[in-house]
């Protein structure tokens, strides 16, 4: 009886190849050609990705991954996918990154997604205290942790120009401190706090807590180097980097990142992750980790929409803020829900409103055609 009502309900669920399959393997009689046809895409709502005609631009995806290196790892060790993936495939890919940032493998915790990373920090930290932040930052891990009640947040207002206040947040570490998390480029902002700025800053709190700074945006600013807090991890400092896949290699859906901390700091969060690397999402990271013809074409795409955002912006007269990043925070004059409503009647996806930031929206730098659609459509729906 509960077979007949499952499948009666996956029946009234249209997924008609789903059931096809069940049924197949109830009564033994499944053929790979049966099997090939048991998933047909739905021709009107694409499973995955923008729907056609359809700007998506809210969410800060990198439309020109993946790279074509990546893709065809993808392809090879899908067909291994029955396996589990080898601890060869992630000693391999950890020994690039660490080599890429002069650390020892063991430095190096691979992750799904690195929000899955964040996740599991906070879910070691959050539980000793506080995690202090600024008050607008990419917080959906630390909320994650937060909702299971093993966390809380202390939010220190941004300065007036909407930049991290880092005094004020070292001043409000205690003993009781968790961590402190932060987020450079910033996200929703785009603003980046240049190193000369942010690693004194971060090397003082961190003699006090774990400082997380989440650069899952790093690779797309003018100068990586010249930001980055990886050098206070190689000084031994309490300082733990996330980065992602997501953004400049354009993998948001094939899900990988990573940390870099001491072994010691990476030994825990490895314990705290909860799933494991998929074989294709590791063989993509591989094949694409130094894969620098992809990765000066993806960054050239993405600052090709920025300069025309940015152009369109100045344009208009509407205030925004500088952005190295592959999105845009500014003000149209209009609250952000209602602008986002108004592209949305146009098939263009951008962010709603953030907190109580009602006049602050943000467009994600997508396609180019897309970005064009943007810059068009702007100027008729506030009436410029
Ligand atoms: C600042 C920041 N950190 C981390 C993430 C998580 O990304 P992912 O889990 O895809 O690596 C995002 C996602 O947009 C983000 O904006």
């Amino acid at each position: 009886m509960g077979y007949r009502l499952t499948r009666r309900g996956i029946l009234s669920g249209g997924a008609l190849g789903a059931a096809a399959s069940l049924t197949g393997c109830a009564t033994g009689a499944s053929s790979l050609a049966e099997a090939k046809g048991a998933f047909p895409p739905s021709a009107d709502l694409p499973l995955f990705g923008p729907a056609e005609g359809q700007a998506l631009l809210s969410r800060n995806e990198n439309p020109y991954g993946p790279s074509p290196s990546a893709l065809d790892a993808i392809s090879k060790s899908a067909t291994k996918g029955a396996y589990y993936t080898n601890a060869e495939a992630i000693q391999t890919l950890m020994k690039q990154i660490a080599d890429r940032h002069g650390v020892a493998p063991e430095q190096i915790v691979v992750t799904t997604g690195s929000g899955e990373a964040l996740s599991a920090i906070a879910l070691v930290y959050g539980p000793k205290g506080p995690i202090v932040a600024p008050r607008l930052f990419w917080d959906t891990t630390s909320l994650y942790a937060a909702n299971l009640g093993l966390a809380s947040i202390t939010r220190i207002p941004l300065t007036a120009d909407m930049e991290i206040d880092y005094a004020g947040i070292e001043a409000a570490i205690t003993p009781q401190t968790g961590m402190v998390q932060l987020c450079n480029p910033n996200n929703p902002t785009g603003l980046t706090t240049p190193g000369s700025v942010i690693r004194p800053a971060v090397a003082s709190m961190a003699a006090k807590t774990t400082v997380v700074v989440d650069e899952a945006y790093i690779e797309l600013t003018d100068d990586e180097s010249a930001i980055t807090c990886v050098p206070l991890v190689k000084e031994g400092k309490n300082v733990i980097i996330t980065r992602t896949f997501s953004k400049i290699y354009g993998m948001a859906g094939i899900r990988v990142g990573y940390t870099i901390s001491s072994a010691e700091t990476a030994a825990k969060i490895r314990a705290t992750v909860m799933s494991s690397a998929p074989c294709t999402s590791t063989a993509a990271a591989i094949a694409c980790y130094n894969d620098e013809a992809f990765i000066t074409y993806s960054k050239s795409k993405i600052v090709e929409g920025r300069q025309m955002v940015e152009a369109t912006l100045a344009t208009l007269g509407l205030p925004y803020l500088k952005s190295q990043t592959n999105f845009v925070y500014f003000q149209s004059g209009k609250p952000a829900n209602d602008l986002q409503k108004a592209m949305a009647a146009e098939k263009i996806s951008i962010r709603g409103q953030y907190m109580d930031y009602v006049p602050w929206s943000r467009v994600s730098m997508g396609k180019i055609e897309d970005v064009s659609r943007f810059c068009k459509t702007l100027p008729k729906l506030i009436g410029a």
